[in-house]
């Protein structure tokens, strides 16, 4: 379906639960209270709006969270909805501490490509950053995803004073092997309001001024609003997403919905119009109509430059990015 701005909408990301295994400062603040469960969208009440979602041409999926695989039966719930006529593609983005648990299930569910949350390659930094000492869980995640032949993308959010010096260290990671690291410039979301990001313009001097030859990629990499760029004797690709110095909101294809059904038509847009009613006591028309709503509420662009539109109730852990 085209939205007012006559955008396809394809994409829908989902997330399914707002709990997570990790406390990244940037993204889950501390004391956030859990909503609680019986808020939460049952599967097959996902399922129902998923349904409908492929009814209106939206064809590819992203489960997102909180961490999605802390949820039991998450790889079910892909299962399911890659088995759904008209389905595409069904894609995640995980914290990587459960993943190589999992990920014999999810590869037999169907899952399409997998990305991975990695801001720093140094034990202590990962404990300061996300509140645990889980650093080698996920670099075994990588290493196991990769092996299995999924595509892996890496997300690395670099902070003034934190990381920024790893920029070099965690890309590396794609020389040698088919890996793309993308690089997020933090954005002004809940807590991210309160860090000091850095900007993909001066990042990207940087890699040209270290590797010579980097040049755009213009395949196609993923559904998202990254940038890709290749760098000669890589295998792996670097990618930019650049929420603040580059708007790409032109080309924006998604809707996304919260664990408790909330349809967001934009990553920052103050409005919200709930499908939970619809997808627990509603009729498949129900959801349509709200689905429909959301997609023509869609704004022109994201609204960081507007302070009063950035609010403490947006927050990352429960958008699911
Ligand atoms: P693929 O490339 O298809 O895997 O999708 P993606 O890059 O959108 O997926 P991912 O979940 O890894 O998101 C990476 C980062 O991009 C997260 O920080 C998201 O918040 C951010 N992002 C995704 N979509 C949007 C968007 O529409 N607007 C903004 N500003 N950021 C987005
Ligand atoms: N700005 C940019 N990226 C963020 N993420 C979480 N919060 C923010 C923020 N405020 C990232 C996570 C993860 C991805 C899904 O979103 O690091 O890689
Ligand atoms: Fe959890 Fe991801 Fe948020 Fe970190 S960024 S707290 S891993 S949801």
């Amino acid at each position: 379906m085209k939205d007012l701005q006559g955008r396809d909408i394809n994409y829908m990301r989902i997330s399914i639960t707002d709990r997570c295994n990790l406390r990244c400062k940037y993204c889950m603040p501390d004391g956030i209270e859990l909503l609680p469960m019986s808020e939460i969208l049952t599967f097959e009440e996902i399922l129902r709006v998923c349904r409908q979602a492929v009814e209106l041409g939206i064809t590819r999926f992203k489960i997102t969270g909180g961490e999605p695989l802390v949820r039991r039966g998450c790889a079910d719930l892909i299962r399911k909805i890659k088995k759904l006529p008209g389905v595409e593609q069904v894609t995640m983005t995980t914290n990587g501490i459960l993943l190589s648990e999992y990920l014999g299930e999810l590869l037999d569910a169907g899952l399409d490509a997998v990305n991975i949350s990695l801001d720093t390659m140094n034990r202590g930094r990962f404990e300061e950053i996300t509140g645990f000492d889980q650093l080698s869980e996920v670099l075994k995640s990588i290493d196991a995803a990769v092996d299995s032949g999924l595509r892996v993308k890496v997300n690395v959010v670099l902070q003034q004073d934190k990381n920024a010096d790893e920029w070099q260290k965690i890309l590396e990671i794609a020389e040698r092997r088919p890996i793309d690291v993308r690089f997020i410039e933090m954005m002004p979301i809940g807590k991210g309001r309160e860090c000091d990001g850095i900007s993909n313009d001066d990042l990207l001097r940087e890699i040209q001024k270290q590797y010579p030859g980097v040049c755009k990629d213009d395949r196609v990499h993923g559904n998202g609003p990254a940038v890709y760029y290749h760098i000669p004797g890589f295998v792996g690709s670097v990618g930019f997403i650049s929420a603040i110095h580059g708007v790409f909101c032109s080309n924006c294809n998604r809707i996304r919905m919260t664990a408790t059904g909330e349809l967001k038509p934009c990553l920052c847009y103050r409005d919200t119009m709930s499908v939970k009613d619809a997808a627990r006591y509603g009729t498949d028309s129900d959801i349509r109509e709200k689905l429909q709503e959301a997609i023509q509420m869609k704004p022109k662009q994201h609204c960081f430059d507007v302070e009063e539109d950035i609010t403490e109730q947006h927050k990352m852990v429960q958008i699911g990015g």
